[in-house]
């Protein structure tokens, strides 16, 4: 979907083609791609181009990316849903130099209530490989729970990793949104 999203310090919109050179630069890093299950390492600018070109504006809901854009810098990350044979997947990157400021938990709770204000699903995943303490944290704030482990393929490693596999049920979601938002409608 052709969708934006403004949070306080962020804006989710649609990917493009010009975003190429920040993804690139951003993903070319072992500290991210590390903990992504698709994406290779080293990772090229054409690499992020031939993402970029898959992506299409009149996808559903659970087939929505959004790049992360921080006012005053540009793209830093992404956030976004995609199938898998289990349904829809929420996942998501951000730039290293960003980390430990909140932007994730801030973009994926937008992501997030978008998701479900917007479509009748019951449900997301998710998962982390088991080192990745910061992204359960997230989950776990936005009340995904833990559901069980499965061995995902991590392509920068070239090898499969414990993954924790999570999973966000509507009520769940409900019940951990802010006060001040409920408040709001
Ligand atoms: C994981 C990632 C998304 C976190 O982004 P971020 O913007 O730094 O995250 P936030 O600052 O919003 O929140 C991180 C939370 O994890 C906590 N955290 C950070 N390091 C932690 C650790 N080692 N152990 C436990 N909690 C930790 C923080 O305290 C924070 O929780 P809080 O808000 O309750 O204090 C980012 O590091 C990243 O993109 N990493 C590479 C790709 C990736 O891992 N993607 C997710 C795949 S599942």
């Amino acid at each position: 979907m052709d969708v934006s999203i403004r949070t306080p310090r962020l804006t989710l919109r649609q990917p493009l083609l010009d975003d190429a050179a920040r993804v690139a630069r951003f993903l070319d890093n072992f500290a991210v791609s590390g903990n992504l299950a698709r994406v290779p390492y080293p990772y090229r600018l054409s690499d992020a181009k031939a993402w970029l070109r898959t992506w299409r504006p009149d996808r559903p809901a659970s087939e929505t990316a959004f790049m992360i854009d921080l006012e005053g810098e540009g793209a830093i990350g992404n956030v976004g849903f995609h199938r898998d044979i289990e349904g829809t997947v929420l996942g998501y990157w951000l730039a290293q130099p960003f980390w430990n400021r909140g932007l994730m938990s801030e973009a994926v709770r937008a992501a997030v209530d978008w998701y479900f204000e917007n479509t009748a699903a019951m449900s997301v995943g998710s998962g982390v490989f088991h080192f990745n303490k910061a992204s359960l944290a997230i989950q776990k704030k936005m009340g995904f729970a833990e559901i069980g482990t499965s061995m995902r393929l991590c392509l920068a490693r070239g090898e499969e990793v414990r993954h924790i596999d999570t999973e966000l049920t509507r009520a769940a979601w409900l019940a951990h949104r802010p006060v001040a938002q409920e408040s709001t409608k």
